[in-house]
């Protein structure tokens, strides 16, 4: 018998990850899907497939070993194997929970309302019941410990499935499932997403300036309160208190009270300064906090690290032109680790931090003066911490970095920064600070690549975000050349293209002193998303993107589950609209937006124009409300009802305005929005599942 704390436990654990799903196309291991060398002869494919040629000859051999005499149970069979290959892998083995042996079998008794194809299609788990319930398989990947590895089967003794399970019902208690709006189940055939119908655009985005301050960054207070902290390039960190919708009032924030002031060790310049804030999933528990910023080792003896350029990545730093006369890698991109001021009962009741560090988790020297990112976001799922960094500067990353896998420029990094290293691992392993490499990071895929490297071919990704509702859509607009500004997926071992690519192009590059890279690489993975340098009005400089968020909050609900990005330069904001929901297809619009007359402070219009001028758009923000916020170099905007602003939506009428509740008290746990995608059934069905293991 299990103790029911056993049971209780098991519960919470899996209540964690009730907030969590998938879809695009992924694989069980994050991955994207590619496509194979040659054309799968097993389980066949008709495009990009989560398998490779070996992982087809292994199933094949999986298969043969299972022995099967009846061929209607042998094709099924194949079938639920070769579902690892699908290219939706991640979703049918919903990869969040307890890795399964076998994808959710499509049960028909809980959707038969299910608006999702048709009732046959949803018998699946009775049709392998009936068809197989008398056949003796080999190492029946059903008998296989649903805590073994995924794809690993027990090697068992001949079953059927009658001498495991009682009934139908049991069988498919532990093996069915249904689709829900979010989340499909296995049919026996390729996953199809239904189109439901594309969504009209919205009709415009509806703002109200309610801050001056010029900000980089905002990141919600992780207690869940109405707070949010905002940085700016300079390198100083306020704690806000964001005023309720329609209150009127602006930003509660005190310029001259930082929470944290690093503007002595920060270089601020164009592309310089305070890059990044990451607040501790446990924060406020913790109090610990990270910041990513810039600083000068002309200026900062602390400041010095490895320079990005050396012989390793075949780049002598004595060749670098000087930038700006500056030496090579005079300035240097940092993360280091803060912590509240401890004169404060607990963490999250902190209004100051102390100013010194508490450990320095990374540092590198940067070649040239631009494209070096520097956002820092926890994975909500991982925890890990990811890192964005730029090719370094320089037109068409003349040294190749984006593309070499020595080279941590041009990349997305995954760090564990909870495991902190000996100085021996950190020599040993060549890391660049007091950090560890997660288990599970795409070196394990490759052995070329560095092990901080999670992504690779970026030139500089400008504010990434993960989708508040599906975390495995982890989202970078990554900034383009000459062209093309691009928004991109950001999947595990992912190479996004760039110096080969500009967005969907080929691209060469003007100068190479790191020689000619060719354009031979088999699975790179295109933009979702962009736009063409010609699709806007720029004034000055080129066009550059600003990456913003899956739009999560029903304050507009014509808004909703889009994704929102725009121009830093051209003020220009764009909606992307993913059909099939859960398809990773996406179009995009540019929108129509205002300022609401009554916003609480006063937006400005250019003469003759009806877009207030923004100036600069840094950045977006999400609030613990899910409201997103424009961090523009005029100030902060939030996005309202779009009626304030007389735009038409029609589903606004139908959500209640939630009366505002009481100031700087965190949302109740139940108060907050879950996401769609799992079913209290597909709880207790994994309930299920644990019980028939361990009782
Ligand atoms: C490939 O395409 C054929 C014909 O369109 C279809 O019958 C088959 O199911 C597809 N197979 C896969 C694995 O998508
Ligand atoms: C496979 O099944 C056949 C009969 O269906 C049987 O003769 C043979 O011994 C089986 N092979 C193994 C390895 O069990
Ligand atoms: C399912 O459909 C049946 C008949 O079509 C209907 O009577 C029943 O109320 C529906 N159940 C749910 C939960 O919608
Ligand atoms: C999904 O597609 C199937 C087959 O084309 C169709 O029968 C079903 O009505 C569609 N469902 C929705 C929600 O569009
Ligand atoms: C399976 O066995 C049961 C009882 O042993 C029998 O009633 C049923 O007809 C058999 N089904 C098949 C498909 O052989
Ligand atoms: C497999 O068969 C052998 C010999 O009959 C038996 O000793 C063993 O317990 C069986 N294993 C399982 C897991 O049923
Ligand atoms: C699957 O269908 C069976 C009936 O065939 C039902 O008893 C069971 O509850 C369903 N299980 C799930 C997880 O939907
Ligand atoms: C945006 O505004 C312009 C001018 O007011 C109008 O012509 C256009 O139709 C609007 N676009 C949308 C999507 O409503
Ligand atoms: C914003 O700026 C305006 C004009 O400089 C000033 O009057 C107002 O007090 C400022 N408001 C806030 C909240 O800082
Ligand atoms: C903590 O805050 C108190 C009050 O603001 C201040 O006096 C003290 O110097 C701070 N300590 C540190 C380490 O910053
Ligand atoms: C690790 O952190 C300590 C304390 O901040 C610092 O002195 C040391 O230089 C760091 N090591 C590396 C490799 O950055
Ligand atoms: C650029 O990097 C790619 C990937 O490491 C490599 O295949 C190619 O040879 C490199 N090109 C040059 C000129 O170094």
């Amino acid at each position: 018998m299990i103790g029911s704390n056993f049971i209780l436990l098991i519960f919470l654990i899996l209540l964690q990850f009730l907030d969590s799903c998938f879809s695009l196309p992924l694989c069980t291991d994050s991955r994207a899907p590619s496509t194979p060398k040659a054309k799968l002869d097993f389980c066949s494919n008709n495009g990009t497939s989560c398998c490779n040629n070996a992982d087809d000859l292994r199933l094949k051999k999986q298969f043969e070993s299972m022995n099967i005499s009846d061929s209607d149970c042998a094709s099924l069979l194949k079938s639920i194997l070769c579902a690892r290959c699908d290219q939706f892998s991640a979703e049918i083995f919903r990869v969040d929970s307890i890795p399964r042996p076998v994808p959710v079998l499509c049960n028909s008794t809980i959707s038969a309302n299910s608006t999702q194809s048709g009732q046959a299609k949803n018998d699946f788990c009775s049709k392998i019941w009936t068809t197989c319930r008398n056949v003796s398989v080999l190492n029946s990947p059903f008998s296989g410990s649903l805590q073994g590895r995924a794809g690993a089967p027990v090697v068992l003794n001949s079953t059927k499935l009658t001498e495991v399970w009682q009934s139908q019902k049991d069988f498919c208690d532990a093996f069915g499932g249904a689709s829900d709006d979010e989340s499909v189940c296995f049919n026996g055939e390729p996953v199809t997403l239904n189109s439901t119908g594309i969504p009209s655009p919205p009709s415009g985005m509806c703002l109200e300036k309610i801050g001056n301050g010029s900000y980089l960054n905002m990141a919600p207070h992780p207690d869940g309160s109405n707070r949010a902290f905002f940085s700016n390039q300079q390198g100083k960190i306020w704690l806000a208190t964001i005023p309720n919708e329609e209150s009127g009032e602006t930003l509660e924030l005190d310029e001259s009270s930082p929470f944290l002031d690093l503007t002595d060790e920060v270089h601020f310049d164009t592309q310089f300064g305070m890059m990044g804030i990451a607040f501790h999933p446990k924060f406020s528990e913790n109090g610990r906090f990270f910041a990513s910023f810039n600083c000068d080792k002309a200026k900062w003896p602390e400041c010095g690290g490895r320079c990005a350029c050396n012989s390793d990545v075949n780049c002598d730093p004595s060749e670098l032109g000087n930038d700006n006369g500056a030496q090579p890698c005079q300035y240097q991109t940092v993360i280091a680790e803060f912590t509240v001021n401890d004169t404060a009962s607990q963490p999250s009741m902190a209004t100051k931090a102390k100013p010194s560090e508490v450990r320095r988790v990374f540092t590198m020297g940067l070649p040239f003066t631009a494209h070096h990112g520097g956002q820092i976001l926890f994975g909500p799922r991982d925890g890990y911490l990811y890192f964005m960094m730029g090719d370094g500067g320089g037109t068409g990353d003349p040294y190749n970095f984006s593309q070499n896998k020595k080279s941590l420029l041009g990349k997305i990094m995954r760090l564990d920064i909870d495991t902190t290293p000996s100085a021996k691992d950190i020599s040993q392993l060549g890391l660049w600070g007091n950090y560890s490499i997660p288990k599970d990071n795409p070196y394990t895929i490759d052995a070329d690549l560095q092990q901080e490297i999670w992504a690779t071919g970026l030139r500089n990704p400008w504010r990434c975000s993960f989708d508040s509702t599906r975390p495995s859509y982890f989202m970078c607009a990554d900034t383009g050349q000459d062209q093309y500004e691009e928004v991109d997926v950001i999947t595990k071992y992912g190479n996004y293209g760039w110096r080969v690519y500009e967005g969907p192009s080929v691209y060469t590059p003007p100068t190479t002193p790191g020689g000619n890279t060719s354009a031979k690489f088999t699975s790179l993975i295109f933009p979702v998303m962009g736009y063409n340098h010609s699709d806007v009005n720029i004034n000055e400089g080129s066009a550059s993107i600003t990456g913003g968020y899956f739009y999560r909050s029903m304050t507009d609900p014509c808004l909703y589950g889009r994704y929102l990005f725009a121009d830093l330069y051209a003020g220009a904001i764009w909606a992307g609209t993913e059909n099939p929901i859960s398809s990773g297809n996406f179009s995009s619009n540019k929108l129509n937006f205002t300022c609401a007359s009554d916003s609480p402070l006063k937006c400005n219009f250019s003469p003759g124009s009806s877009f207030p001028a923004l100036s600069y758009i840094f950045s977006f923000g999400e609030d613990n409300n899910k409201n997103l916020y424009l961090l523009t170099n005029s100030g902060v905007y939030r996005i309202v009802r779009p009626s304030r602003c007389k735009y038409e939506c029609a589903k606004e009428k139908d959500v209640k305005i939630e009366s505002p509740g009481p100031v700087s008290s965190p949302p109740s746990k139940a108060s907050r929005s879950r996401g769609p995608c799992k079913s209290l059934l597909a709880l207790l069905s994994l309930l299920g599942l644990l019980l028939l293991n361990f009782v």
